[in-house]
């Protein structure tokens, strides 16, 4: 087989360009060059994918290096494994890694490596359908290389490892199949199958770091088909990797995440659905499973915002005639994830209703006064600004002021009761 053609479709005359030249290069110096991984899949796959790849023989680094030099381009060398990055000059990237085998010293750690053919850095893959190579060499451009079957693995839609130590080799591997299996439509195949269960079983997600674990989930929670995904890596008790004791999923809030989203008109939020997992989880638990995932500082204090304050929120939003100030006040206190899963859960219409003037209205208004006109005003600066600008800006929501000569003077006022109350 050949995808030529299907490489020339994808990208620019340029890139072709570049392409080639790295075959010729390598095989000038008696070198193999061949794209790998991610993109040759979806080349016979037909799906969207830009990120090349490259595997060579004799050092990866040295060879980005060269072809850095030839087009102007820069090298970010990646730790011990001869891998490289090429950025070059129009934005556009290409990973070069030099063909090796992996050994594992225990299960989940980073691999050591060390040179080998194409055949054992195909070996060392995930799955068949990504253990496919396109040569770039002169003389068979374009052919495609496929020792272990994932072209026929791919034809009938199997998601099969290479070998029995895969996922013991690499236990983020679990989440990969199942990434795979959904994007795809493919089926996790029998013995793959039976092997994800005995590492889930024998506990091996444990090995995995937190920032890997966060890295696998951050691309899951990204993926268009997320909530099937969660629903197959619950089934294969993956979720609790997330915490130990996470209890039921509620699976009705997070079918309602999407319609949501849009509803409140908020972008596709792979964080809604975490949260979602973790929403009827204690506090604590929560932040654990923050922790284990290697949530940055600011995603962990939306977690922590979030959950601490939903229930709150909704119990306030039940009640009649609640002045838009009020309204403001409560649902200020959650990011926006929080809003979507609070709609979600919530059905009820009143509740839906101040969802949406909440978004749509009271969160957009804004003062026409700040501190300066305060200082214009006579006064010295400190924290009694803050609180009146805020009480001004509660007085505008209520529409108890309007124009900013409304602001003007009840911050005066305001402003001339605590000076007198505090001077
Ligand atoms: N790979 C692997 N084991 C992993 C991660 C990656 O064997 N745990 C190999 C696979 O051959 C994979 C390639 O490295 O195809 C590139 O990995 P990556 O860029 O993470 O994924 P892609 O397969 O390109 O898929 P995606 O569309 O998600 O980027």
């Amino acid at each position: 087989m050949n995808l030529f053609g299907e490489l020339a479709a994808r990208f620019s005359p340029q890139v072709m360009g570049y392409l080639q030249e790295a075959g010729r290069l390598a095989a000038k110096e008696g070198r193999y060059c061949y794209i790998v991984g991610g993109l040759v899949r979806d080349l016979l796959l037909g799906w969207e994918n830009t990120d090349i790849d490259l595997v060579v023989s004799g050092g990866g680094i040295t060879f980005a290096e060269e072809i850095a030099a030839r087009w102007g381009g820069r090298v970010v060398v990646f730790g011990d494994f001869d891998t490289a990055k090429v950025l070059l000059p129009a934005g556009w990237a290409i990973d070069v890694a030099g063909s090796r085998k992996e050994y594992y010293p225990r299960p989940g750690a980073l691999p050591q490596v060390a040179a080998a053919d194409l055949r054992e850095d195909l070996w060392r893959r995930d799955f068949t359908i990504n253990a496919l190579a396109l040569s770039l060499g002169p003389e068979d451009l374009g052919k495609v290389v496929d020792p272990f079957g994932g072209l026929e693995d791919l034809r009938r839609g199997f998601i099969r490892v290479l070998h029995d130590g895969s996922f013991r080799d690499d236990p983020t591997r679990l989440f990969r199949a199942v990434r795979f299996g959904v994007r795809y439509g493919f089926q996790v195949e029998d013995r793959t199958r039976r092997l994800m269960a005995s590492a889930v079983e024998g506990g091996l997600v444990c090995c995995v770091s937190p920032q890997r674990l966060g890295a696998e989930m951050r691309k899951i929670l990204a993926e268009e088909q997320v909530l099937p995904m969660l629903q197959m890596l619950a089934d294969f008790g993956l979720l609790r990797a997330i915490h130990w004791a996470l209890g039921e999923i509620d699976w009705a809030l997070l079918r309602g995440v999407p319609s949501s989203l849009r509803a409140l008109h908020l972008p596709c939020h792979g964080f809604a659905y975490l949260a979602g997992i973790l929403f009827h989880q204690p506090l604590e638990a929560a932040t654990e499973a923050a922790e284990r995932l290697a949530l940055s500082g600011a995603e962990q204090r939306k977690l922590r915002a979030l959950l601490a304050n939903w229930r709150f929120a909704l119990w306030c939003l039940h009640w009649p005639n609640l002045r838009p100030s009020t309204i403001y006040d409560v649902l200020s206190t959650l990011p926006e994830e929080g809003l979507a899963l609070l709609w979600a859960y919530s059905g009820a219409s009143p509740i839906r209703e101040r969802l949406i003037a909440y978004r749509e209205r009271l969160s957009k208004v804004e003062l026409s006064i700040t501190g300066s006109d305060l200082v214009a005003l006579g006064y010295r600066p400190g924290p009694s600004f803050g609180k009146v600008l805020r009480k001004v800006l509660r007085a505008k929501l209520d529409e108890e002021v309007a124009t900013r000569e409304d602001e003007l003077s009840l911050a005066d006022r305001m402003m001339g009761q605590l000076t007198k109350e505090d001077p």
